[in-house]
């Protein structure tokens, strides 16, 4: 859990999956999990390893009195997707499996094209940019912005609320860390629920509306709570995952430029790339899992209440599953077996809709973009949480049009 394992954890990684695939943190009552087969195993138990860890990732917030009178200006986080077990979670996921379906995802294919163009506009001319700031962010930012019904002018505040809110995930905080992000958090709540108390008989053709007039089991309403934590996940989940592949996945092609040239003379792989990235870049590098009772997993007993730490980088890079693993290869076969997007009850429900962004993306950058390459400044650092892995600047150049 040290920053310079966090920043770069692939040897550590490949030592856990030699020697101690469900490895317990020395001190902790953690278990970490690394090898493919065992994280997709755990994935499928969730009578076993549970999601609902909500609760635990509330750090300083259940203790500390100040943290818990700004928090108690806004509603408890309860746990609907993510931090749910079935059958509660069944319910919410039903409710918005449609508004991310394939066919409503390819539905707005040119819309995220002509948002792709008009970013790539604003950097084009100078010959350089930065590249997470200027492309990586507002990208995702703008079509959940849209997807929602949010204002796009509003975006600024969107990415400090998901900032704060993906940090608390990380569980790395220190207490006036924690207490920034309380507020934030509250201010996110409220400004998310007057938007909400808008579409209340007046409807739109938007997320909010949806999750407004949503009816759990066709009979009651969602309260506010459990509005509030849907849209807080939608903001956070879609947001620095992509961010992240989208960044990590330009360096790639950048670093390798045997598999750039590949792509420059066939755009079609870039499908295959796009899952290629997802592997090796692992935006969501792990997630936990609460043993609900004494458990067995990889030969490891595992006594009720202690935390699976699923290290799905981990997974991506197992020599098992895929030979060579730290190898990008634009046409790995297999590619799409990634744990990127977690398996099974929870397995990302964004993933069509981040997956078409990324392919869209990366047809127009690789086009408009010429000889693209790394500007002398990187130091090619990544942001300092246990569960998300992105850079925090990417600067590039390349020839002016
Ligand atoms: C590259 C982009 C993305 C990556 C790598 C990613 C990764 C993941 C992973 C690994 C999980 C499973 C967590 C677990 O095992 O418990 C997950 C769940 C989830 N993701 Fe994504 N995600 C991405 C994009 C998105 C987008 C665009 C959205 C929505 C706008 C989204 C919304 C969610 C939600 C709501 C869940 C919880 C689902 C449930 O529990 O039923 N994600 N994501």
């Amino acid at each position: 859990m040290s920053p310079e394992i966090v920043e770069n954890p692939f040897a550590a990684n490949a030592l856990a999956r030699r020697e101690a695939p469900v490895y317990q943190l020395p001190g902790t009552g953690i278990f970490m999990v690394s090898t493919y087969d065992l994280i997709a195993e755990a994935c499928g138990r969730p009578e076993d390893f549970s999601n609902e860890f909500g609760a635990a990732l509330q750090g300083n917030a259940r203790e500390d009195e100040e943290i818990k009178s700004v928090l108690a200006r806004g509603w408890p986080v309860v746990d609907t997707l993510l931090t749910a077990d079935p059958p509660r979670h069944t319910r919410f996921r039903k409710l918005v499996n449609l508004a991310f379906s394939p066919a409503r995802v390819n539905k707005i294919e040119a819309h995220v094209g002509a948002i792709v163009d008009e970013l790539i506009d604003g950097f084009i001319d100078r010959g350089h940019c930065e590249f997470v700031r200027e492309f990586g962010v507002p990208l995702p930012l703008t079509v959940i912005s849209d997807q929602l019904g949010v204002p796009r002018s509003d975006m600024a505040l969107f990415k400090e609320w998901s900032d704060a809110i993906a940090d608390r995930l990380g569980g790395m905080l220190s207490r006036d860390e924690e207490l920034a992000c309380a507020h934030k958090l509250v201010a996110f709540q409220h400004y998310m629920l007057a938007r909400l108390e808008e579409r209340r008989g007046n409807p739109r053709d938007d997320l909010l509306s949806d999750l407004v007039n949503a009816r759990i089991d066709g009979e009651r309403e969602l309260d506010t709570a459990e509005l509030l934590s849907m849209v807080q996940q939608f903001l956070v989940a879609g947001n620095e995952t992509t961010t992240n592949s989208l960044a990590g996945g330009i360096l790639l092609l950048i670093q390798n430029p045997g598999e750039f040239a590949k792509i420059l003379a066939n755009p079609d792989l870039i499908k295959n790339m796009v899952e290629e990235v997802l592997r090796l870049e692992s935006p969501t590098n792990s997630m936990w899992r609460i043993v609900k009772r004494n458990a067995e997993l990889g030969g490891v007993a595992i006594p009720a209440g202690s935390t699976l730490l699923l290290r799905y980088g981990s997974g991506n890079r197992d020599a098992a599953k895929f030979p060579d693993p730290d190898r990008f290869d634009v046409e790995r076969k297999n590619a799409q077996m990634h744990l990127a997007f977690g398996r099974g009850t929870h397995s990302c429900i964004g993933a069509m809709l981040s997956r078409k962004e990324m392919n869209v993306a990366f047809r127009r950058l690789t086009t408009r973009l010429k000889n693209p390459r790394l500007a002398p400044d990187n130091d090619l650092s990544h942001h300092i949480n246990l569960l998300l892995r992105g850079l925090k600047s990417l600067h590039i150049e390349f020839d002016r049009p």
